[in-house]
């Protein structure tokens, strides 16, 4: 029988984090648990969704290559028919739903048929990757700030952020480039040094992670045999140093090319 107060429904955009499974916040794991029905990205931990009630609705709706791809237009369509039709629904979305995570468009769509939604931020993965690596983005003495960028526009050519930060001395941090990293270490090295430190962080926080540090002027070797369909993040700047193996990579690298 139908309760005599109908339920509020609801809709909340929820940040799931980087990739390790505690580093959602408990507001967002607290949706989760309440959720009727989840909306979830590629990059969502899938031990997230074993928090969810049994009869929650559990709906992938990613667009990762390899699996089934949605367009921004179906998801906003399918998330409008579950927003209509179910008492609680989340939409969950790797690191936090503002970086990157096209939120803005699904909040546009959803309030544009008078429904409100609201919004659970998350931990990004643009500052917790390199964390879990050791990689300060600022440091006392060395960067007093730092850029988060995309490595190319929605026209796939290289933002023009992507110079004016290669430019000046921030600390750059790239998200998905990982297939484009030797193109722009050349781009950044027509600014900064060749010495300058980089690392690409792939899989961060999850046990398959892996780091690579190197300098811009010996990504070649470096990054030669990466899997390129892995997320990853790209870190230019001094800040790089600080990873444990970047001396002894680099080391490695200057004497076996004297081989
Ligand atoms: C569409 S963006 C979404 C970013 C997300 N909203 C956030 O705040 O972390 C996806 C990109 O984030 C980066 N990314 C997300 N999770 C990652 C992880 N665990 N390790 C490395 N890179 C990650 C990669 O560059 C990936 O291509």
């Amino acid at each position: 029988m139908e309760s005599k107060i109908e339920k509020q429904k609801r809709v909340a955009l929820v940040g799931a984090g980087p990739g390790r499974e505690d580093l959602i916040t408990i507001a967002g794991l607290s949706e989760i648990q309440q959720a009727d029905v989840i909306l979830y990205d590629a990059l969502v931990n899938l031990k997230l969704l074993t928090y969810a009630k049994n009869k929650a609705l559990l709906i992938y709706v990613g667009k990762r290559s390899g699996k089934h791809s949605m367009t921004q237009t179906e998801i906003n369509t399918v998330l409008l028919e579950y927003a209509l039709t179910q008492n609680h629904v989340v939409r969950l979305k790797g690191g936090d739903p503002f970086v990157f995570g096209r939120a803005s468009e699904e909040i546009e769509y959803l309030e544009s048929f008078g429904i409100s939604v609201e919004i659970i931020p998350g931990v990004s993965s643009a500052i917790s990757v390199p964390a879990n690596q050791g990689i300060p983005l600022t440091k006392r003495g060395v960067s007093t700030s730092f850029w988060v960028m995309t490595a190319t526009t929605k026209e796939g050519q290289f933002s023009n952020d992507l110079i004016l930060a290669a430019k000046s001395s921030a600390t750059m941090v790239i998200l998905m480039g990982v297939r484009k990293i030797h193109q722009i270490a050349e781009l950044v090295r027509d600014y900064r040094s060749g010495l300058t430190p980089i690392a690409l962080i792939q899989n961060g926080t999850l046990p398959e992670e892996s780091c690579i540090t190197a300098t811009l002027n010996s990504t070649e070797n470096a990054f030669e045999a990466i899997d390129e369909t892995q997320p990853g993040i790209i870190v230019i700047g001094d800040v790089v140093a600080d990873h444990t193996s970047f001396y002894d990579e680099e080391i490695q690298r200057v004497l076996y090319s004297y081989l």
